[in-house]
Order: C-alpha cells, then sequence, then structure tokens
C-alpha cells in the first residue's frame, strides 16, 4: 500500500530540542518520534494517508516551546504535538495547546499534579518511578537523603514528594536540598559533594537533568564517592545521559524508570534492532525514546478509527487504547490522559547499560494524585 501525499497529509508539530542543555535526552525522543512516524509510513500511514511532521528547535527554552508550539498551530496548521522534554516547557506550551483546543502528546517523566484534557501523559508519574525508588532505597541503602537538583519546577516537586516519603521512615530524614543552574558544569557541583561526603547520607537522590547530569556524576566519582556506600537514586539518569560519560563512571548507581534498553524481551530486542539499523539512531535508546516512539502509535491506531485528528473526535479514540510497546502493553487511564507503565529498578553496569534489580509483573496505572497511594514502606493493596 503507498501513502498519498500532500493536501491530505496528516501534519503533526514536534517540538524537541536539538540544541540547548537538554538536547541529548530530547534528541532521542525526536529519533523515536521520526522512527515510528516513518514505520507507520512505510505501513501504509494513517488509512493510506502519509504522515508530515514539521519540528523547530526550542532549545530548551520555555518561551521557545510556547512560541513555536503557537507557530506549529497557527502557520503549519497542526492539530496534534509531539513533544517537551523539561516540565517547564510542558507548563509554558499548555495554555497554547489549550487555547486553540489541540493535542500535546507528552513523553517524558514528570512530577505528576497535573490533569489537561489536552494532554497525553506517556511517561511515569511518581507512583510508577519515585514510589518504587523510595522503597528500594530505604530497604537496600537506608532512609537519610541528600536531594541534589537543577533549579526548575521538576525537581522542587519531585524532591517534595520523596522528602514526604522517607521521612514517613522510622530514622528517616532528608540531610540537604540543593539547586543547582541549569547549565551547572563539573567545578560548580564541587562544593556540594565535598558536603555530602561530610554528611554521608545513605544515598543521594538526583534531580539534575541534561548536560549536568554528566557534570555531576563526575563531580561524584572525582571525590570517590562510591555508589556502594552512597549511590545516586534517580529517575532520569538514562542510557543517553550515561554515554555521555566516561566509561565506569555511572556504574553501580540506580536509576528508577518503566523502560530500559536492557529488557529481555523479543518486542524490545525487535525494535531495538531496528532502531539501530535506521538512519534515525544518534542517540542511545532510553526511556524518553520509548515513550516518544510508543506515543506516536497510540496516536496512529486512533486515527486510523477517528479518521480526523481533530481532539474531539480523536480522544476518545484514545482514551482506553492499549499497544504493545518495548516495555510491554501500555493503556491510557480514561480518567486522568496517563499511561498504565511497568515500573523498574536498573543499576548501571560497565557497558552503560542498566541491570534489571525488581520489576513489577503486572504493569501500575497511573495515579498523579496520589489518591490511592500511601507512602512506601506503608501497606499499599495494589503493589
Ligand atoms: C522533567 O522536567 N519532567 C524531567
Amino acid at each position: 500500500m503507498t501513502t498519498k501525499k500532500h493536501s491530505d497529509a496528516v501534519r503533526v508539530g514536534v517540538l524537541f530540542s536539538s540544541t540547548g542543555f537538554t538536547s541529548k535526552i530530547e534528541r532521542s525522543q525526536m529519533e523515536g518520534t521520526l522512527f515510528a512516524i516513518d514505520e507507520i509510513n512505510q505501513n501504509g500511514g494513517v488509512n493510506g494517508r502519509e504522515i508530515i511532521p514539521f519540528y523547530y528547535d526550542p532549545a530548551s527554552s520555555p518561551h521557545a516551546f510556547a512560541a513555536y508550539a503557537e507557530k506549529l498551530i497557527k502557520r503549519d496548521q497542526v492539530n496534534v504535538i509531539f513533544g517537551c522534554y523539561m516540565s517547564s516547557t510542558r507548563k509554558a506550551v499548555i495554555p497554547i495547546i489549550e487555547k486553540w483546543q489541540k493535542l500535546l502528546f507528552y513523553p517524558t517523566p514528570y512530577e505528576g499534579f497535573e490533569f489537561s484534557n489536552n494532554i497525553i501523559y506517556t511517561g511515569a508519574s511518581p507512583n510508577q518511578n519515585s514510589f518504587f525508588l523510595a522503597d528500594y532505597m530505604a530497604s537496600h541503602y537506608g532512609t537519610r537523603v541528600y536531594m541534589v537538583g537543577s533549579n526548575y519546577i521538576y525537581p522542587y516537586e519531585s524532591n517534595r514528594i520523596m522528602s514526604d516519603f522517607m521521612t514517613n521512615f522510622p530514622g528517616g530524614a532528608v540531610v540537604s536540598e540543593r539547586y543547582m543552574d541549569l547549565n551547572a558544569g563539573r567545578e560548580d557541583f564541587r562544593s556540594i559533594v565535598q558536603d555530602i561526603k561530610l554528611a554521608r547520607p545513605d544515598f543521594i537522590f538526583s534531580t539534575v537533568v541534561g548536560k549536568s547530569t554528566q557534570e555531576f556524576y563526575l563531580a561524584c566519582h572525582d571525590v570517590g564517592l562510591h555508589p556502594d556506600e552512597i549511590p545516586i537514586a534517580s529517575l532520569t539518569t538514562s542510557e543517553a545521559e550515561i554515554s555521555e560519560m566516561k566509561s565506569g563512571v555511572a556504574a553501580g548507581h540506580i536509576t528508577s524508570a518503566p523502560y530500559f534498553q536492557s529488557i529481555d524481551s523479543k518486542c524490545n530486542k525487535d525494535i531495538i534492532s531496528r532502531f539501530k539499523k535506521s538512519r534515525f539512531y544518534t542517540v542511545e535508546p532510553n526511556m524518553c525514546w520509548e515513550a516518544a516512539y510508543f506515543q506516536v502509535h497510540l496516536f496512529a491506531n486512533a486515527m486510523k478509527k477517528s479518521n480526523s485528528d481533530d481532539i474531539s473526535q480523536l480522544l476518545p479514540h484514545l482514551l482506553n487504547s492499549e499497544y504493545d510497546a518495548p516495555q510491554g502493553k501500555v493503556k491510557i487511564n480514561p480518567h486522568n490522559n496517563h499511561t498504565l507503565l511497568y515500573p523498574k529498578i536498573g543499576m548501571v553496569d560497565n557497558q552503560g547499560q542498566f541491570s534489571i534489580l525488581k520489576e513489577v509483573s503486572q504493569g501500575v496505572d497511573a495515579d498523579p494524585y496520589f489518591v490511592n497511594y500511601s507512602p512506601p514502606g506503608v501497606d499499599n493493596d495494589d503493589q
């Protein structure tokens, strides 16, 4: 089957930074998106209609994300945008998407406590990553946590949640909570890592994102902070950030995420193999790449049924829809627009991949407002 081009093509917006301090991880999201679009087009498009992506480089700037979202909608006439990594950029895009009644697919773990009927959230909410991380760290390392984050909303809010979790354990404490500029380099982290050495917490909770991630891990490595004694636990440090570090710098540190490239399933291995042979592969596949990939398929499958990408017609077919993603069968919750995912705990190995230490046997529904969750360590029927 060939796809029809030109006037009846499906125009979609793609907003990920190819420059700026989060460009590495956002380029992986761009690659996951374009790879999925290419797969769909190769297989006949959406009911014979080719998907054509329109994209700009918002360079990690919330202001540029908002401006380009509006340009995609007004000038390029898109109804759907795939995009955003930092929560500050998603928050900047929401008013635009809502004003024009368009739909944003957001493929990034975030701090939760949000709902927009104009967003489909495909990354992890705190009950799908922080919860498991807190539980794992408390039972394997201890409950005294030192928090280091980049200076914006996702780290503040994620630290608030992690603080609640840790202080709920007997003896649990937040030893310190520090924030650094998004541009922070290795030297900028020096006083923090010296302080960590003196304070001797049980673990570090890092919500440092983007380019600074490698700088922070390196600074810890420089002063001899050993992961067996004081590991770094993260929700965002992925194969993409680790690939920027010298071999072994991240080894032994921990990340909680629903997807690691090392997942040993036929579906994951087949997709990784196809992706790595494709022209799109430049950044290591990771949790954000995977969400960016499967959300395009969720969109295309829903649109095959609605035959329209207008939000009012598309949304009823998206809600409750499922897709066999590399992590397992994901499903969009019709009450909160978030996605059922498969939480895991991984430890970085010497090859920059993750050994999976713990995983759930069944998918975990997103609960972005913690309606059904007590803190880890307390009875949780859903676990
Ligand atoms: C993030 O800002 N949601 C990683």
